[in-house]
């Protein structure tokens, strides 16, 4: 054999070796709870490029809405350092070890964006966290209130073309990636999106894949779904193309039909980036991480290097971290705490707009922004 070939052999039997065990050991595996003490520990990281500018913003608020509870020691906000692109380079790892071991000992997570070399070995920050953490449900609501837009997506966050996307295979002149889907993994996030539905008197969930062309992956998660589905008579379960869907969410005659989506791992990606801009921009929509013993919540987008190679970080968006901020809270079972700073937030970018960030000098600062909504957060 073409000893390049003999390598790549190789590589693949590992790598299918690995799966086919991940693969069972989520068979086996009950939905752990979570391990929460009498205090609630929120790790806070900045993370890169505008990380640090949002993220302390979002501290703020969270700041005051738990003061009585950080006052009686029921809840902690914990500042984790060393989730920067310089320490995780230096160190040749996506998420150095006592790092992890920080995160690992909190019950939940405010996240800044981390920045991912491109190309190379280092893996994503965020792909190596959803893993280590096992947060199999990426959770991301879209509002155009005055459109009767109510959107949530369940992106599938631990699998398909994320699963090995930094373990592919380079011969001479071709490059090949690997996508993986397992009964398992689909199940639970199939699950957590009907569940969603009927906890929240939703009559559709669309279930949106590539299986014309990705036939076994998306095939797969499209006839998992379908058993899912069965569970719930009461929910009409469609199927979609990405491509399509993606057409439609552009369509404003039929886009407020669609109520929540459930979709493999990159097609979730990149139609969340899409529905936030219809929401208002990236800067404005949060996303939930979710598993069965953490939960890690963070902005939808990325750390701005742009912004920050021309000067700008100090003008970037809280607004998507502040979402995330008040998911948190929802999960955290702090409710009240959570209705005010959706209240206050929707104050702030919706009805009153004393001011707006633009992203750049024509609008306020990010700090400016955080002092607007602390003085609406205290009325
Ligand atoms: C997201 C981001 C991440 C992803 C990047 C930062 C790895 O785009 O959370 O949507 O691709 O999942
Ligand atoms: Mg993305």
């Amino acid at each position: 054999m073409n000893p390049q070939v003999e390598r790549a052999v190789e590589h693949f039997r590992a790598l299918l070796e690995e799966q086919i065990a991940r693969a069972e050991r989520l068979e086996r595996e009950p939905a752990a709870a979570g391990a929460h003490g009498k205090k609630t520990v929120i790790g806070v990281i900045g993370g890169d490029g505008i990380g640090p500018t949002i993220v302390a913003q979002a501290k703020r608020a969270l700041e005051f809405l738990l003061a009585d509870e950080i006052a009686a020691g029921t809840a902690e906000l914990r500042e984790i350092s060393g989730l920067t692109i310089e320490n995780r380079l230096a160190r040749g790892e996506a998420v150095p070890a006592e790092v992890l071991e920080q995160i690992r000992a909190c019950d939940v997570l405010l996240k800044g964006p981390t920045a991912t070399p491109k190309g190379g070995a280092m893996e994503s920050a965020n792909v190596t966290l959803r893993r280590a953490l096992d947060l199999y449900a990426n959770v991301r609501p879209v509002r155009i209130p005055g459109e009767g837009v109510d959107w949530t997506f369940f992106r599938e966050n631990t699998e398909g073309e994320y699963t090995l996307g930094s373990r592919g295979i380079e011969l001479d002149g071709l490059a090949m990636d690997f996508k993986v889907t397992t009964d398992a993994g689909t199940r639970r996030i199939a699950r957590a999106a009907f569940e969603y539905a009927r906890k929240n008197g939703k009559r559709r969930v669309a279930i949106v894949t590539k299986a014309n062309i990705m036939k076994k992956t998306d095939g797969k998660f499209t006839a998992i779904c379908h058993e899912v589905a069965a569970g719930y008579p009461e929910i009409e379960a469609e199927d979609w193309y990405i491509d399509i869907m993606s057409a439609n969410l552009v369509n404003p005659a039929i886009r407020s039909r669609f109520e929540v989506f459930v979709l493999p791992n990159l097609y979730g990606d990149i139609i969340t980036d899409e529905a936030a801009q219809l929401q208002g921009g990236v800067g404005t929509a949060g996303s939930a991480n979710m598993g069965d013993r953490c939960a890690m919540f963070e902005a939808i987008h990325g750390t701005a290097p742009r912004m920050i190679e021309e000067g700008l970080g100090g003008y970037a968006n809280p607004e998507s971290i502040l979402r995330a901020a008040q998911m948190l809270l929802a999960h955290i079972g702090r409710a009240e705490a959570a209705n005010r700073l959706a209240r206050a937030l929707e104050i702030c970018c919706e009805t009153e707009r004393k001011l707006a960030v633009t992203g750049d000098a024509s609008g306020a600062t990010c700090e400016a922004f955080g002092d607007y909504l602390m003085e609406v957060l205290a009325r």
